[in-house]
This record gives structure tokens, C-alpha cells and sequence, in this order.
């Protein structure tokens, strides 16, 4: 590693929702002083990123290994990063960029082209497309873009037309998806487009390899405030029966499967006739509310598979999910089981989080 600091990759690069970069930098200051890091966040609201920045120029690697992508909430993508290469000569990006990398001394085995989720980003797009074929060529001249190269990715973060932040991007502690973006396509019979957050939701929690054991068709669900059907409409669609649970009406087709049971309840009253495979939760009411509701499900043995979202209207939006996540583990707790929790800012997602329990 150069023992100039503007070559150490001394910043952990993370993205999100446009809007939550003050939640995101909330949660990874911290995690990263709970790990004992001497860091600071840089977050500017509407961007969608932030930098965590490491004191004293040290390197970022061990840190953002140690915040597992997996346990995050409000990141997209997580990358440990090299100070900004700013005031770029617009006719020639390549060479800074190639300085840094070359200098580094770190090589990879794909170049990502990366902009932030916002309409400024949007306009960047073209512009890593461009000089793509001539980056890779001239990393590959240096030995920098190989064939094997411990599964490491570099990724280049266009902030503007001459403003751009190389970052490197390590197997299984990244999202695989080009701006850490799931894009699902809208199923046309679905009754609701938050269908595509219960079916992302899963593509998150649950590895492929588990769907058909986690998501079979002799299950059972419960869907609370389940209408017009979005999220019934995905567990329908696995075979499973589901008891769904509102006021509201529901789509009709949905109910012509001859899966469902509709049943105009309270959710909070609601008891299920016998033990479920899988609760699911999409009401719009206090997120505390829902995580007791969650929590009592749990504690009850009436389900050992929850997703449900955590609605989030409030400024604080990272202080009440870590307040939801501490009274979800201590109903767990309380009642004697141990649980897998996981919970994920989606890309579906809007001012809301989704969470996963798994009683193990
Ligand atoms: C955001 S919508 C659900 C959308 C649904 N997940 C879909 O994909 O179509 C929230 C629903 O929760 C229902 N709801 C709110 N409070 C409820 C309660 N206490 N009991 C039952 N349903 C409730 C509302 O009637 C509303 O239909």
C-alpha cells in the first residue's frame, strides 16, 4: 500500500434510498463505534450515499469486513473506497483513475460503473459506459483487471461529470446487483405493486437453494392487512393457502384460487386456528405496534416464519428500527427460542423496512 493518503482506501462507501442517508450514517456510526472504530460518517441529505471515513488514513478493509452486509440495514451496497478524485480533466478521466489504481496495488476481476439512485445520478449514466472498454483495457495492460483476483470487483462512483470515487467491492459482503438494485418486473395479475416487496424480501432472506423447502405448496400463511392481495397474491402463487386478514376488500380473482379465507378481523385480536408456517404483515400503523404484534406471534409458537415492514414516517428512522429489533429479540428471548432476525431498507421499499425472523 502507498504510503501516500490519498492511495489508502481509508473510507467505507456505502448507498441507499435517496432521503435516508441521515439513517444510514446513524446506523454505521454506530456499529462501527460499538466495533471500536475512529471513524466519522459524511452524509448529505437527498444523495444517496454516504462515506464512513477512517481516522488517521487507516485502511478500510478489516472495518468493512466486520460490518457484514448482511446485518445492515440502510445500505445498498457497501464498498471500502479511496478519497474522491475530484476537478477531473473531462477529456481525459482514465488517467487519474489509473494512477490510483496502479498505485494501489489492488487487482480485480470486473469493473462496475456505479451512480447514485437519484435523478442527478441518472444523468451520469452514460459516462462510465463510455470509457468502459478503454479502463478495461488499460487495467488489464497493468495486470490490474485479471482473470482470478480473489473474486474482487472494482467499482467506479460517479458523483459528477469530473467528480468520480474508486472503490473495491469483496465477495460476500456486497450486493451482487449493479448499484446494489434488485429490479423485479411487475407481475401484470398482481392486485398491488407491493407485491414486489414481499417477492424481494424473499430474494433477500432466502437463499435459492431454500425456496422450494421455506416456500412450499402444503403451507400455510397468515397475511395481516392483507388487502387488495399483493402479498397473498405471492404466497398463492407458491401453493400455499393464506388466511387474509382485513377489512378491505380483496382482489377477486385472487379469492376465485380457492386459497384463500378472507376474514374481516382485527389483526390484534386475531388468533390463527392452528400453528402456521409463515406470518406476513404489511400494516400501515406505529412500527413498536407491529413488532409486539410480531413478537406475541412468535412468543405463541403460532408461526416459526415472519416478514412483515416497519413503517417509518419519523425523522429518526434508525433509532426506532434498533428499538423495534430490541423488542423483537427480547419477546424471542423471553420465550426461550433463539431466532434468526434480519431486516433490509429494500429497494421496493419506500419509508418503511422489512424484517425476517426465523425461529431456529
Ligand atoms: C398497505 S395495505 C396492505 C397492502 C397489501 N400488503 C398488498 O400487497 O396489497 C395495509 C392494509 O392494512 C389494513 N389494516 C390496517 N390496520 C388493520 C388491522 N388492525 N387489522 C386488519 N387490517 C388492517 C388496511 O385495511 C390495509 O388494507
Amino acid at each position: 500500500m502507498s504510503a501516500n493518503a490519498d492511495r489508502v482506501a481509508s473510507e467505507i462507501l456505502l448507498y441507499c434510498r435517496a432521503g435516508f442517508e441521515a439513517d444510514l450514517a446513524a446506523e454505521i456510526a454506530k456499529k462501527a463505534a460499538v466495533l471500536g472504530a475512529n471513524g466519522y460518517p459524511i452524509a448529505a441529505p437527498g444523495t444517496g450515499f454516504i462515506r464512513y471515513i477512517l481516522a488517521d488514513h487507516q485502511p478500510a478493509h478489516t472495518l468493512q469486513k466486520q460490518l457484514s452486509f448482511e446485518t445492515l440495514v440502510f445500505p445498498r451496497q457497501t464498498l471500502v473506497a479511496f478519497p474522491p478524485l475530484a476537478n477531473m480533466d473531462r477529456e481525459d478521466r482514465i488517467s487519474p483513475v489509473m494512477a490510483l489504481i496502479r498505485e494501489s496495488g489492488w487487482s480485480f476481476e470486473h469493473i462496475c460503473q456505479d451512480i447514485p439512485d437519484t435523478n442527478d445520478g441518472k444523468a451520469l449514466t452514460g459516462l462510465g459506459k463510455s470509457i468502459q472498454k478503454a479502463l478495461e483495457s488499460a487495467s488489464r495492460k497493468c495486470g490490474a483487471l485479471r482473470r482470478k483476483a480473489g473474486k474482487r470487483w472494482l467499482h467506479l462512483f460517479w458523483t459528477a461529470g469530473d467528480q468520480v470515487q474508486v472503490a473495491i467491492s469483496f465477495p460476500g459482503n456486497r450486493s451482487e446487483y449493479a448499484n446494489g438494485i434488485r429490479h423485479l418486473r411487475f407481475p401484470h395479475d398482481a392486485p398491488s405493486r407491493s407485491t414486489l416487496k414481499l417477492e424481494e424480501a424473499w430474494h433477500t432472506f432466502i437463499a435459492p437453494d431454500q425456496w422450494d423447502v421455506l416456500l412450499d405448496e402444503n403451507m400455510w400463511a397468515a397475511d395481516l392487512g392483507a388487502a387488495p392481495g399483493g402479498w397473498t397474491w405471492q404466497l398463492v402463487k407458491r401453493g400455499m393457502g393464506v388466511y387474509a386478514i382485513d377489512n378491505g376488500p380483496m382482489q377477486a380473482s385472487l379469492m376465485n384460487t380457492g386459497q384463500v379465507e378472507h376474514l374481516r378481523e382485527d389483526a390484534y385480536s386475531w388468533k390463527p386456528p392452528h400453528t402456521l408456517d409463515w406470518l406476513v404483515c404489511d400494516m400501515v400503523d406505529q412500527p413498536a405496534r407491529v413488532a409486539r404484534l410480531m413478537g406475541t406471534w412468535l412468543e405463541n409458537g403460532w408461526t416459526r416464519r415472519a416478514i412483515f415492514n416497519l413503517k417509518l414516517p419519523m425523522k429518526q428512522r434508525w433509532q426506532e428500527v434498533e428499538h423495534c429489533l430490541d423488542l423483537l429479540h427480547h419477546c424471542v428471548e423471553k420465550a426461550g427460542f433463539r431466532a434468526h432476525i434480519r431486516c433490509r431498507h429494500l429497494y421496493h421499499d419506500r419509508e418503511e423496512v422489512t424484517v425476517y425472523v426465523a425461529i431456529v
